[in-house]
């Protein structure tokens, strides 16, 4: 059953790769025109967590919108817009920045990976970005979330902040948020590192598929995927203990849209040097709609900023009455 308003957004980071793809991307088209709203957002101010060349962070703000349309959001079904345009999200932040705890920060694992060891030096958002997550979500009075596993943890704390606010000013104002981690695809691996989930971050480009790699790419990186030599075997159970080859497996299943059993019952006995090559043209015939028609909305960037624009004047309608009512009840 569908929730009566979805939430989700995708930071403007760098180039989208395979994991935001099916993790995230796909996913937010289907969730459309099902009974929920669906509000999707370019999440620009946390991606200013960690340094941004202003031109690019421009150009990716773009690129991550051209990314959603291209993978089927339709602005004319669901609000798409990017953060930093509807202010009442820093607002409501900042609110939540004094309802959240210090130490629920500090244990947040993406704050240890990200700051690395030397966590002094990262920047107080690096610390704070989950309570701007939860503004994000509670701004829209949002049920539900779709995202990968890596925001699990976030998602609790927006839980946490909701129900503390409740809580402190003796109100059922905030709902407590589902987290819709669903599908195959919760968490792709990285190509070359079986126990690190891919990302636009990793050093490594062949650690990954980027949404604006070329066929002969795509191929390229999944023939040099690191797997073992073993056989496949008739089904999941048989993976367990092989994250590599786990990880094709379920690739391979959320761009058919089959579970990794199905797929296996094709592949049983079979070897990578046969299963590599059918996930690369899988993965092809998935990708390269989807890179064409991100090719196409960049050729018109004024377009884009129109698109955004009107979305920001969408979500402000929904998200200025909220934040207006929580700064009421707390006193202002
Ligand atoms: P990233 O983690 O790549 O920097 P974001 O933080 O903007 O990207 O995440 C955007 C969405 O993509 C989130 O819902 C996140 O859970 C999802 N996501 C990111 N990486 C993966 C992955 N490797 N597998 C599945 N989902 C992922
Ligand atoms: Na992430």
């Amino acid at each position: 059953s569908f929730a009566k308003r979805i939430f989700s957004g995708i930071q403007p980071s760098g180039g989208l790769t395979l994991g935001n793809y099916l993790g995230a991307l796909k996913r937010f088209a289907d969730y459309q025109g099902k009974g929920a709203e669906t509000i999707y957002c370019v999440v620009d101010l946390h991606a200013i967590t960690v340094w941004q060349e202003p031109e690019k962070l421009r150009h990716n703000t773009r690129e991550v919108a051209a990314a959603f349309m291209a993978s089927g959001v339709d602005p004319e079904v669901s609000i798409l817009f990017n953060q930093s345009q509807v202010s009442q999200h820093a607002e409501l932040a900042w609110l939540f920045n004094t309802v959240a705890r210090v130490g629920w920060m500090y244990r947040m694992t993406q704050f240890k990976d990200k700051a690395g060891k030397n966590s002094e030096n990262s920047s107080l958002g690096l610390l704070a970005y989950p309570s701007l997550m939860a503004a994000d979500i509670l701004a829209y009075h949002a049920t539900a979330v779709p995202v990968g596993e890596d925001q699990k943890q976030h998602l609790e704390l927006t839980r946490d902040i909701a129900a503390k606010f409740n809580h402190d000013y003796g109100v059922d104002f905030f709902p407590i948020t589902e987290p819709m981690i669903e599908g195959t695809a919760t968490r792709v691996m990285s190509l070359r590192d079986g126990s690190k989930k891919m990302s636009k971050s990793d050093p490594s480009d062949a650690s990954r598929i980027n949404l604006t790699d070329d066929a002969d790419a795509i191929a390229q990186k999944i023939r040099k995927a690191r797997t073992d030599a073993d056989p496949l075997p008739g089904s999941m159970e048989g993976l367990k203990d092989r994250p590599e080859a786990k990880n094709l497996v379920n690739i391979y299943a959320a761009l058919t849209g089959e579970n990794g059993d199905q797929v296996l019952a094709r592949f049983e006995g079979q070897g990578f040097g046969a299963f590599k090559p059918a996930l690369a043209e899988v993965a092809v015939e998935a990708l390269a709609p989807i890179t064409r028609r991100m090719t196409e909305f960049m050729a018109d960037p004024a377009e884009i900023d129109r698109i955004l624009g009107r979305g920001a004047g969408q979500a402000a309608a929904i998200a200025g009455p909220i934040v207006e009512r929580t700064k009421d009840i707390m006193g202002m």
